[in-house]
């Protein structure tokens, strides 16, 4: 059975105390129809992971983490350990965006181990993969995906588990998408991917495409073929604009 599409908010280093109301207000919008169509995650930072889960107990909305360690605990001050999002409430767990690839530096090979470390704490990671507009341009960008894709992927794991977002670098925060017809081509390319990996199973991963996603166009870019859901950034920070791109699915 094909699990329900994710809609996941990640904050990046956006949220104070005074946001909780968003994620409440999401809650109230969030009722049982909508529930069986769409499954809704939301990625807060780390300091507000506790407060957010006790606010939500009950509603059924997903939390998760914006990164983690990828070993289970030691002497890594300022990180934050898998193990520790779970025990705030996150069921999820982003690894691998591109924002810290570029700002941190982390490879495949390490993005490979947090999600490892994510699966062990019992989290869903979602690995994001995605090609800059350069590589694009010069006609790489599946080769580009394919070998994230295949250095970060931990190599066993239940397919269900897992979560793959596609974010186009030079689409996020930007305005810009790729067209429809790019995403189902990347999105194809990254479930063949994902069936060499893990055999037929890989159709329970959900493949998220992130990258500009707004109220206005997420008809068009999640109704397309192999599109499971959508890793939204600047349109996820208030409840209604994060609401009507979930409501796609009703
Ligand atoms: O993780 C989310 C993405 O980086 C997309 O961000 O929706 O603000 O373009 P954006």
């Amino acid at each position: 059975s094909t699990p329900r599409p994710l809609v996941a908010g990640n904050w990046k280093m956006h949220g104070l105390s005074a946001s909780l109301g968003e994620i409440e207000a999401v809650a109230g919008g969030y009722d049982a129809a909508l529930r069986e169509k769409v499954e809704l995650a939301i990625c807060p930072p780390a300091t507000l992971l506790e407060r957010a889960s006790r606010l939500l107990a009950g509603a059924e909305i997903a939390l998760g983490g914006q990164d983690c360690h990828e070993r289970p605990s030691g002497a890594h001050t300022g990180d934050i350990s898998a193990e520790m999002l779970a025990d705030a409430g996150a069921s999820y767990v982003i690894v691998g965006h591109s924002e810290r690839r570029a700002d941190h530096g982390e490879s495949d090979a390490l993005i490979r181990a947090k999600a490892l470390a994510g699966l062990r704490a019992g989290l869903s990671p979602i690995v994001c993969v995605g090609e800059t507009r350069a590589e694009r341009d010069a006609g790489r960008a599946s080769a580009i995906v394919e070998a994230q894709l295949d250095g970060s992927l931990p190599r066993r794991a239940a397919p269900d588990k897992l979560v793959v977002a596609y974010e186009p670098v030079w689409a996020i925060g930007s305005g810009l998408t790729p067209t429809p017809l790019d995403v189902a081509e990347m999105h194809a390319a990254i479930r063949a991917r994902l069936v060499i990996h893990f055999g037929t199973g890989a159709a329970a991963t959900r493949i998220l495409y992130g990258g500009s996603v707004k109220a206005a166009n997420a008809a068009e870019l999640l109704r397309v073929k192999n599109v499971d859901g959508a890793l939204v950034g600047g349109a996820s920070l208030t409840a209604k604009e994060f609401l009507e791109i979930a409501e796609i699915y009703r």
